[in-house]
């Protein structure tokens, strides 16, 4: 058998104890697959003291300083699981350039700072692994870098964000409300350790990042996202959007227009005959089409202690067994050239309006008129009776629009004396 692979892990919560729990539970399991032992030696955390959810792996020790992983001779691999940008990139850059490869689950990081990561790990000749950082247990990582890179992709939808979607099934079949649901979902590990980037769709937008790159080649920069999360989903839009037929989910989606690409994160209608509707708590989704393959869907926990782990001990084991050059973007050139990016306002899509209104002779007609100016079609509408005197509801489902005759239609609506709050409105897929 050949020696032990030696690893310094860098972070023992959520995902490091998911992952020591797997080396464990696995042990024999492992050395079969790869025939050698992996070791962990150091693991860094920031309170020693505190109590962990599983014991250290045999043989390791605690340590605070980072660079206690990077200088140490006998680890050749660093697992980086702590989160966060500064410290993981002094951490991660260092590494690499001492000669270590690295495993990462954060894809902050690797949305923020993978151009210069990438590059580094080229100059190095070392492996940067991280099927862990997008959609958690399901590999998606490596089935856009390997098993598809036959294809060229036409377009890829996901729901990216275990706590986003965890939050909205709750809402949805529970009626739970929107912080008690956050709060369930922080107490089973799910959230990160800002939950505003789950529910502010910064998390989903980080693996959308990193997704595109492996899809297209390109580097689609952070700032340039179109990201709407879903702090502000009403359980009222939820109940409409049900009568219609139609579940709410965080969405990111990438797709190529005219050689440009076309991307975002948002909350969106998802018809529930589709796949993507049945996703259902933690569980995330990715739907490829391949202009080879056709569609392709890839389901499972996209966040989580083990699923995670699984796919962190994953990389390891890639790397542990690898005799090639690694294949770290699934391309040569490096760093990726960036993206042309399509404005949203040219993005066409059926939208799902909620207009709140005083229920009076004319407003329907007003309404429609604004939006036939702007050559929207309505295809459904709705309207929840009230008592006299109170606001109604009014829900219009367009047909196909486009992303600038909509901004400019609900501006002028809102503006009319008879709309008592802005306009809800949501894509649908
Ligand atoms: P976590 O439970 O908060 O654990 C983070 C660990 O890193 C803790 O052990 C913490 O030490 C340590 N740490 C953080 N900053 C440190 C620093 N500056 N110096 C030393 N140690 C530091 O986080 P997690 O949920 O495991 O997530 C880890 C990474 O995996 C993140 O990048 C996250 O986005 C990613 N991820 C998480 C999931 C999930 O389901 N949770 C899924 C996919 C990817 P202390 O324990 O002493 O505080
Ligand atoms: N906080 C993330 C989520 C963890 O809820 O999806 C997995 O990346």
């Amino acid at each position: 058998m050949s020696e032990p692979i030696v690893i310094g892990l860098a972070g023992y919560g959520t995902v490091g104890t998911g992952l020591s729990r797997i080396l464990t539970d696995n042990e024999e399991w492992i050395r079969r697959r790869i025939g050698r032992d992996i070791r962990v030696k150091k693991v860094l955390v920031r309170d020693p003291e505190k109590t962990r959810q599983a014991p250290l792996p045999p043989g390791a020790e605690l340590t605070t300083k980072w660079s206690d992983l990077v200088e140490d001779p006998d680890i050749s691999m660093v697992v980086e699981l702590m989160g966060g940008l500064d410290t993981a990139f002094e951490l991660v850059s260092r590494a690499l350039s001492s000669g270590k490869h690295v495993v990462t689950a954060n894809k902050h990081l690797l949305a923020e700072r993978g151009q210069e990561l990438f590059s580094l790990a080229e100059e190095a000749g070392r492996a940067l692994y991280y099927e862990a950082s997008c959609v958690g247990g399901v590999p998606v990582i490596q089935t856009l870098k390997e098993s598809l890179a036959a294809n060229r992709i036409l377009k890829l939808t996901g729901i990216l964000n275990g706590t986003a979607n965890f939050i909205l099934s709750r809402m949805s079949t529970e009626g739970m409300s929107f912080d008690d649901a956050l709060a369930e979902a922080t107490d089973l590990g799910y959230a990160e350790a800002d939950p505003s980037f789950d529910v502010d769709g910064i998390d989903a937008a980080h693996k959308l990042v990193l997704l595109t790159r492996l899809a297209y080649g390109r580097h689609y920069p952070l700032e340039k996202l179109a990201v709407q999360g879903i702090r502000h989903v009403e359980v009222a839009d939820i109940e409409f959007a049900r009568e219609f037929g139609y579940r709410v989910k965080l969405i990111g989606q990438v797709r190529e227009v005219d050689g440009g690409l076309e991307a975002g994160v948002f909350p969106a209608l998802v018809k529930y005959t589709y796949l993507l509707a049945r996703v259902g708590g933690n569980y995330n989704a990715v739907r490829v089409e391949g202009n080879a393959c056709g569609p392709i869907m890839l389901h499972g926990q996209g966040a989580g202690d083990l699923p995670t782990g699984s796919a962190v001990l994953a990389d390891i084991m890639a790397i542990a067994k690898e005799g090639s050059a690694p294949n770290n973007t699934g391309y040569p050139e490096c760093p990726l050239p960036v993206a042309d990016i399509l404005p949203p306002d040219e993005s066409r899509s059926q939208w799902y309006f909620r207009f709140k209104v005083r229920d009076q002779v004319g407003v329907m007609a007003a309404i429609t008129r604004v939006m036939a100016e702007r050559g929207i079609s309505i295809a459904q509408a709705n309207q929840k009776g009230a008592e006299a005197d109170e606001d109604v509801s009014l829900v219009i489902i367009t047909h196909q629009a486009r992303g600038a005759d909509v901004r400019a239609a609900l501006a002028d609506i809102d503006a009319m004396e008879f709309i008592n709050a802005p306009t809800v409105r949501y894509r649908i897929l």
